[in-house]
């Protein structure tokens, strides 16, 4: 604390983001990254910018990117914002259409920005219990509220809710914005872009740091109504007008045209989930249904954070979360093959 700093700055709890270690021979199975690499069209795309036009700023509307995302989703151009990763992309969310009288609603167990977000931008929540199996509830958010936002798959649970649930939601809060976030629904679930032309309160908001491998890139959307688009471009255009730089640009269109690697890559990962939920099963596990490119689980015998901290004596991390409800799971990413079987190598016998 300094007396440089801006009255509101020595309340913030800033978010803690997963561990990015210096040592490159741990197998990192701790943050969401695609244990594959991003299109090699992608790669070449950026690397074809590679060149003197470095010197000129880049389009600040990325209509390159927000016309193969529009040509992906069969949805027009003013229907898509982008931004530096989806996070960036949730900030101008949460501070232009989730600010209001009412609280905000977001399940209890769910992604741990949200919360920052709010205190970031002075916004009142409250946090919504999911039930016993770690389920969202669709009736607990059908009453008053000043917005809804969830995680579909849900993160850290990896639980997807059906496409009709989501449209309950949507349905009970017509007056709200209902913020769909898809940071992993390529690895098991129906996105709910096919919904946003017929509920003008619907914004959907995806990632290409997981099913495109991009997480270095930086690059996140929404889609959406014109309305709900153009607040957020109005809050972009007040704070940075270039969050996508000229290889984000490009190599972001490319990898949602080369829709074939795309499709592999994520069959892998689906394939390999199940191998790992099924190994982990066999050694005494309580694994969530995932639809994610990871997993979450418990032993019913073993200590979460000891199981870790073993784990990682072997080189391999994972996350696990201090917080209620939730302190006895590990949330496990799922890797290459080598990098799973150095998961169930590391927890030995059990
Ligand atoms: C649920 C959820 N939403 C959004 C993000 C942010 O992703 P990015 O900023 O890399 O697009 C993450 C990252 O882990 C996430 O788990």
């Amino acid at each position: 604390m300094s007396k440089f700093w801006s009255p509101f700055v020595k309340d913030l709890v800033p978010y803690v983001p997963g561990e990015q270690p210096k040592l490159t021979r741990l197998v990192k199975l701790n943050t969401n990254e695609n244990p594959y690499g991003p299109s090699p069209k992608a790669l070449a795309a950026m690397q074809g910018e590679l060149n003197d036009n470095l010197r000129l700023y880049p389009d600040p509307n990325s209509d390159l990117l927000k016309q193969a995302v529009a040509r992906y989703y069969g949805v027009q151009s003013n229907q898509v914002f982008l931004g530096n990763g989806s996070d960036e992309v949730l900030a101008h969310i949460f501070h232009g259409l989730l600010q209001h009288d009412q609280p905000l609603l977001f399940p209890d167990i769910s992604y741990s920005f949200y919360p920052v977000y709010c205190g970031l931008y002075g916004i009142d929540f409250e946090a919504v219990p999911l039930d016993e199996q770690f389920q969202i509830r669709t009736a607990d958010y059908a009453r008053p509220n000043g917005g809804i936002i969830f995680p579909n798959p849900n993160a850290p649970t990896g639980c997807l809710l059906a496409l009709e649930a989501v449209e309950q939601i949507l349905k009970a809060s017509p007056d709200s914005v209902v913020v769909v976030d898809e940071a992993y629904i390529d690895f098991g679930g129906e996105t709910a872009i096919s919904l946003v032309d017929r509920y003008p309160n619907l914004l959907v908001t995806q990632t290409l740091s997981k099913s495109r491998s991009l997480a270095g890139l930086r690059v996140g959307l929404a889609v959406g109504h014109p309305d709900l688009i153009e607040a957020l471009e109005r809050i972009k255009n007040s704070f940075n007008s270039y969050p996508l730089d000229r290889l984000a640009i490009v190599g972001a269109a490319a990898a949602f045209d080369d829709r074939e690697y795309f499709a592999k890559t994520c069959q892998l990962v689906i394939d390999s989930r199940e191998q790992v939920v099924a190994q982990l099963r066999a050694k005494g596990f309580e694994v969530l249904p995932s639809a994610a490119n990871f997993i979450f689980a418990r032993h019913p015998q073993h200590d979460a954070a000891g199981l870790a901290a073993k784990l990682r004596e072997q080189g391999v991390i994972v996350r696990h979360f201090k917080q209620e409800r939730i302190a006895q799971f590990l949330r496990i990413s799922i890797g290459t093959p080598e990098q799973n079987q150095a998961l169930i190598d590391g927890l030995g016998e059990l």
